[in-house]
């Protein structure tokens, strides 16, 4: 990290955590803090908190925590300077140019020429599309399928033409290089050959939602397999994260976003004044971009194709969605393949119908489970109604599940007090299968390890119980099985270190002390330890604690001394004393001033 810490503190202070994680997660206020779904794990139940008093954000699920910074960069992908420079930006802070290592402005730099060079690939096929012979081919068939010129344009649809270099001929002519080119994945090499990926194919740029070119998606002209080409991942395109339309879409003044599957639909949807439409980039919807659309929209219509992958897709797609906390409806187009379809036959005003009655999601199971199941037998309509005492058990909210259990018994015709009998059953089946698949399993685990990060939350959360701990607790009896140097040992060392001066540790920055994820985790745990509510009950975790870590230091100081093979008079003295001082722990107890007091 080549930044001040002093200024990296200042940008850490300045951003509002809720503020920005809100952004992306829809939080809830619970006490100080607040919960919500995590976005690094899929979940249905919020363990992702954000604690505002110390600026950090840790999920009680995958454990994953951190700070502003670190949840920058890992929501949009970024580097540690990138992050901090956007939140600077935001908070109107000037970060020093200079700071910059030189390493990480070549980064910076190539990252920027990589978007450059798209732009210039979209431009050369937007111009071959548009001015060239060779462009009335997609010309046609643009024309063909009901594009016009102002949404070809407005989309940036171009051509890739069926020469087999000329995209890289021209992007040579504007300085980029084969390997810079082979980075964007606009070419490919052979040998000594060099290809361009797309021809003969329309182009579709894909954009973020900084309206930057970060992709494209070509599709053939008629027959021909495979029937879309997308770009391969590169260092700025991330299939995951982002979403096509997205750039305009976020703009729409509608109430709910449209998620459709193809290219071709969102065109025609913006087309038909529906400017709020985006789909996925040629994979399965992710968690990710349900976020993406929790940014800019609260409510989503899910717009499948009325085919048995398509009912497929919108069933995986619901949850995703509903876990981003979007409120979700789902709507099948009646009567055509897809919206682009539809929209040839009907007016956007049939579609704005279809939208006014999307379904709910828990009908839309019902839809499903009844085609699924015959369900004119006894057999298919038990399977109907287990199946939707599965689907129910999922729903969170008490009160809307027993709405919709109501509501489905009635439509099933069957008891409701059977049904919600059913459903609870489920819930506490999968409630606990839950809880034992979240525990975490982490090779350290175990007494000695639980009480050496219950000894050092404590310490960071009281630093001026500190002096009062040191009597009993030393460096070396929090470092880690076989006198290892680890990360705990690592953050005793440092509050210590930093009691000793007189400076209070911010918890947000012991972070900085780890640069793996798993110890970033480790002391994102610590941070978001809770103390005991009263003081008799720290008074006995810290006797537990210390009690603990010491007895287990000592018996490995005695294993030691014991597998010498031949120990002095001076070991044996040792190893009294240590028998000794076990046999006083017993008696150990710990007690702290009245009210709080410190022992400074
Ligand atoms: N897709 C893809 N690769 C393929 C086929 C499809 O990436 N070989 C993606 C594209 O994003 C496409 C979407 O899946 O837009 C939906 O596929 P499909 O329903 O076949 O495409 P349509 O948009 O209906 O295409 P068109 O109307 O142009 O036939
Ligand atoms: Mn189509």
């Amino acid at each position: 990290m080549y930044y001040p810490e002093d200024i990296i503190r200042d940008v850490r202070e300045r951003t509002d955590i809720v503020g920005l994680v809100s952004g992306y997660v829809s939080l809830q206020k619970k006490g100080s803090n607040y919960f919500g779904c995590c976005p690094f794990h899929n979940e249905k139940t919020p363990s992702f908190s954000v604690n505002t008093k110390e600026q950090f954000f840790y999920c009680f699920g995958c454990h994953k925590g951190g700070n502003v910074i670190t949840f920058l960069m890992e929501m949009e992908n970024l580097t540690f300077p990138e992050a901090l420079k956007e939140l600077a930006d935001r908070a109107g802070v000037t970060l020093p140019e200079a700071e910059l290592s030189p390493e990480e402005k070549r980064r910076i730099e190539a990252r920027t020429r990589l978007y450059d060079m798209n732009r210039e690939a979209a431009r050369f096929f937007y111009y071959q599309l548009a001015k060239t012979p060779d462009g009335v081919r997609a010309r046609e068939y643009l024309e063909q399928r009901g594009v016009t010129e102002t949404y070809a344009k407005r989309f940036g649809l171009g051509y890739a033409p069926i020469g087999s270099a000329s995209l890289y001929r021209y992007l040579s002519s504007k300085g980029y290089t084969t390997e810079e080119m082979e980075k964007a994945r606009l070419i490919t090499v052979r040998g000594n050959r060099v290809y361009d990926y797309f021809f003969n194919r329309l182009m579709f740029p894909i954009f973020n939602t900084a309206g930057q070119t970060i992709a494209f998606g070509g599709r053939v002209m008629g027959q021909g397999e495979p029937k879309y080409l997308n770009s391969p991942e590169t260092e700025v395109f991330n299939k995951r994260r982002n979403l096509y339309a997205m750039q305009m879409a976020k703009k729409s003044r509608r109430k709910e976003a449209l998620m459709v599957e193809g290219y071709m639909d969102v065109l025609s949807l913006h087309q038909a004044g529906f400017d709020n439409a985006v789909a996925s980039l040629g994979t399965a919807l992710t968690q990710e971009q349900a976020l993406l659309i929790k940014r800019y929209y609260n409510d989503v219509v899910l717009i499948y194709d009325s085919d048995k992958a398509g009912t497929q897709a919108a069933r995986r797609g619901i949850p995703i969605l509903e876990q981003a906390g979007l409120k979700v409806r789902v709507l099948r187009v009646p009567g055509a393949k897809d919206p682009d379809e539809f929209l040839k036959q009907n007016p956007p005003e049939a579609f704005q119908e279809l939208i006014d009655k999307a379904m709910n999601p828990i009908d839309f199971e019902m839809l499903v489970l009844e085609e699924e199941n015959n369900t004119a037998t006894v057999d298919g309509r038990v399977l109907t109604v287990n199946g939707m005492a599965e689907r129910l058990a999922g729903i969170e909210s008490d009160l809307e599940r027993q709405i919709h259990i109501q509501d489905t018994a009635e439509k099933l015709k069957v008891d409701p007090a059977l049904l919600a009998k059913k459903v609870e059953e489920i819930r506490r089946t999968t409630g606990l299968l839950e809880r034992r698949q979240n525990r975490p399993r982490t090779e350290e685990q175990g007494p000695r390890t639980d009480a050496r990060m219950q000894l050092l939350g404590v310490m960071m959360h009281r630093q001026d119980l500190i002096p009062l701990l040191r009597r009993h607790i030393s460096i070396e009896d929090l470092k880690g099985p076989d006198g290892a140097d680890d990360l705990y040992a690592q953050v005793a060392d440092s509050l210590f270190r930093h009691q000793e001066e007189g400076v209070l540790v911010q918890k947000a920055d012991l972070i900085s002390l780890a640069d793996q994820p798993e110890d970033q985790e480790k002391i994102a745990r610590l941070v978001q330890m809770r103390l005991p509510d009263t003081q008799e009950n720290l008074e006995k975790l810290l006797t537990e604690t210390v009690r603990s870590v010491k007895r287990k230091a000592l018996e490995e100081k005695l294993t030691r001394l014991t597998a010498e093979e031949n120990a002095t008079s001076e070991d044996l003295r040792t190893m009294q004393d240590i028998i000794y001082e076990r046999k006083s722990l017993d008696t150990l107890r710990i007690r702290l001033r009245p009210e709080g007091g410190t022992v400074l």
